[in-house]
């Protein structure tokens, strides 16, 4: 691989920036100065050092975001702020998107990846993963949810949802939600078939990651691989 694309591709910036870094010094392979913006490079074996810090090269990145209210699942958007626009810039590599939305109002796990294949995998009806929400509610929940989320619910008239898993918390108006797929406003939209409102809702894990609960709203991290290992569990 050339040293100015993986510059640039690692580093989250343009071909054009990542040749005047390598003109000025400040890349070093394997501890020497590169001057040319051509040299070829072993991304696997080599150690590529940007402005003094060892980038290690991964063909993928996988993010979680901790998105706040008022911010928008999408790439780009003409008038509100976009997920993808709270990343520091070295998360910002080209390709990257939320893998699943939330809604504008909705907090917490954000996925954000450069992986295709994997977010189509994990996006896939017949595969999805399980997500889990705290839901707050106008008013307090009945025992009757428990029974009437695990059984199917229909929502609308005529959508049949899967089967969902309700979790009482010590607060009455307060529960946990699994759901294994991800309708459009579907956590809101069983709510309102129950008879109840969503007042506040926070996604907190997706499959087997949990979301990080020292990230700040807005914050984000890259998923470790031991974390991304775990996207697959508590499939059904
Ligand atoms: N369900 C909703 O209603 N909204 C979300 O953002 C996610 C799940």
């Amino acid at each position: 691989m050339r040293i100015d694309k993986f510059v640039s591709e690692q580093g989250g910036i343009s071909r054009s920036d990542a040749k005047t870094m390598i003109r000025k010094g400040q890349i070093l392979v394997n501890g020497t100065v590169v001057k040319s913006a051509d040299a070829k490079i072993d991304p696997e074996k080599d150690i590529i050092t940007i402005n003094g810090k060892d980038v290690a090269y991964r063909q993928f990145m996988y993010i979680m975001l901790n998105k706040p209210d008022g911010v928008i699942c999408a790439t780009r958007d003409g008038l509100s702020e976009t997920v993808l626009e709270l990343l520091p810039p070295d998360f910002r590599r080209k390709g990257i998107f939320p893998a699943g939305r939330l809604d504008k109002d909705t907090e917490g796990f954000v996925f954000i990846t450069d992986d295709g294949a994997l977010a189509h995998r994990m996006l896939s009806p017949k595969n999805h993963v399980e997500k889990e929400y705290i839901v707050t509610l106008e008013k307090p929940a009945e025992e009757g949810y428990i029974e009437l989320f695990a059984s199917g619910m229909t929502i609308d008239g005529d959508e049949k949802c899967l089967p969902a898993k309700l979790i009482m918390t010590d607060r009455p108006d307060v529960v946990r939600l699994i759901l294994h797929e991800g309708k459009y406003h579907q956590v809101k939209r069983m709510m309102e078939a129950a008879g109840n409102r969503v007042t506040h809702l926070k996604r907190v894990r997706m499959g087997g990651i949990t979301l990080d609960p020292t990230l700040a709203s807005g914050e984000s991290r890259e998923i470790t691989a031991e974390e991304l290992s775990h996207l697959w569990d508590n499939m059904e």
